[in-house]
């Protein structure tokens, strides 16, 4: 089923010729930043929510709330998400969770979101390889292990050189359940599963940062790879960031509002910076294309990968989000193809599992 985008990376497409479509097409292209959740293509969440909805109206014993909560949002997400600022994106959550919290529906949803960047539609996947990340939810009928199982069943039917899991730790979460969902990570990848990393994502005002050090300490230990959401508004307190590079991460997701002493630090240890323009546009975390912070690590040489971070919300694409480097400003970067051509590499180049 197919996923239709729209905004600033169909503009984006829509302006180039048929010859650089193909080139980026071509281009083998590593997705690195995409949350399970947030990137279920609209045809396949619309289905879950018609089941939802009839089997939930039949039946009385379930939440009353709920089913209004699911309509509301799956409208929103079908009329086009627009956001005033960064923490309205967060809202969206509770009712696409509401219509992943059963193991048959969330293998459906990680099916086809593997298959949205996996599989070829016009001849080319989306992506090369694919990075999959996401939080491990406990619901009445899944603990958080056999979340996890559900979800790698389903990365596991790709080649290890295509498909493989991040492991996320939302920022509400309390310090037991983010060592919890660490040590599943651990355990699982210790018994040959396809867990490659553990990411922490979530509002950026939530959650207290200090009781996050053992996690990453422990993770790293264990070999596992760590990207941290981090600096994504301009309130992200200095001492934070500076916090959270202190536990070493290999990749930063956005990485927007960094100061000298962070970037420094960044640079120095080479951490590679997860790119996501639509995101960043919709979520008004940088005002215009022009201003956006890969201006600077390209200026500076610096690695970087691009990716789609949501595409259910955000309405993108990997294709789309390469058209915007490549498109002429002001709809894109443009950037030439060896330009576009060294960025695909460096993405690939900074997956967890090589
Ligand atoms: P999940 O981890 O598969 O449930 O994917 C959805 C979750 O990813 C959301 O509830 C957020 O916690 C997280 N997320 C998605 N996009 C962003 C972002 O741009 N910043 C921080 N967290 C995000
Ligand atoms: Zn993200």
């Amino acid at each position: 089923m197919a996923h239709t985008i729209a905004g600033f990376a169909a503009d984006a497409l829509n302006s180039l010729s048929a010859s650089q479509v193909e080139f980026l097409q071509r281009l083998p292209k590593a997705e690195l930043h995409a949350h399970l959740n947030g990137s279920i293509p609209l045809p396949v969440l619309r289905e879950l929510a018609y089941e939802f909805l009839a089997e939930n109206i039949s039946n009385p014993a379930h939440d009353v709330a709920l089913p209004d909560l699911v309509r509301t949002g799956v409208e929103q997400l079908q009329r086009g998400v627009v956001l005033g600022e960064i923490h309205q994106f967060f809202a969206l959550f509770p009712a696409i969770y509401a219509l992943t919290s059963t193991p048959d529906a969330l293998r459906r949803a990680a099916h086809a979101v593997l298959g949205h960047f996996l599989s070829c539609s016009d001849g080319y996947p989306q992506a090369a390889y694919l990075e999959l990340r996401t939080t491990p939810r406990e619901t009445p009928s899944m603990n958080r292990l056999r979340y996890l199982e559900v979800v790698l069943d389903e990365v596991e039917k790709y080649p290890r050189e295509q498909a493989a899991l991040i492991v996320s730790l939302d920022r509400r979460m309390s310090p037991a359940v983010s060592m919890e969902c660490v040590e599943h990570a651990i355990y699982l990848k210790k018994g040959g599963r396809r867990v490659v990393g553990i990411d922490l994502c979530g509002d950026p005002k939530a959650g207290n940062m200090d009781e996050f050090a053992q996690q990453f300490r422990t993770a790293k230990e264990a070999g596992l790879g760590i990207t941290l959401h981090i600096a994504e508004t301009e309130d992200c307190p200095a001492a934070e960031t500076l916090q959270l590079l202190s536990y070493e991460p290999d990749r930063l997701g956005h990485a927007t509002f960094l100061d000298e002493a962070a970037k420094k630090i960044v640079h120095t240890k080479e951490m590679c910076i997860e790119i996501c323009l639509s995101s960043n546009l919709l979520c008004k975390t940088v005002p215009t294309l022009d201003d956006h912070h890969i201006r600077y690590y390209l200026g500076h040489d610096h690695p970087i990968v691009v990716c789609t971070d949501d595409i259910l919300p955000f309405r993108n694409s990997l294709l789309g989000e390469y058209a915007l480097l490549m498109a002429e400003p002001p709809l894109g970067l443009g950037l030439t193809e060896p330009e576009v051509e060294k960025i695909a590499r460096m993405g690939m180049g900074c997956r967890f599992g090589q």
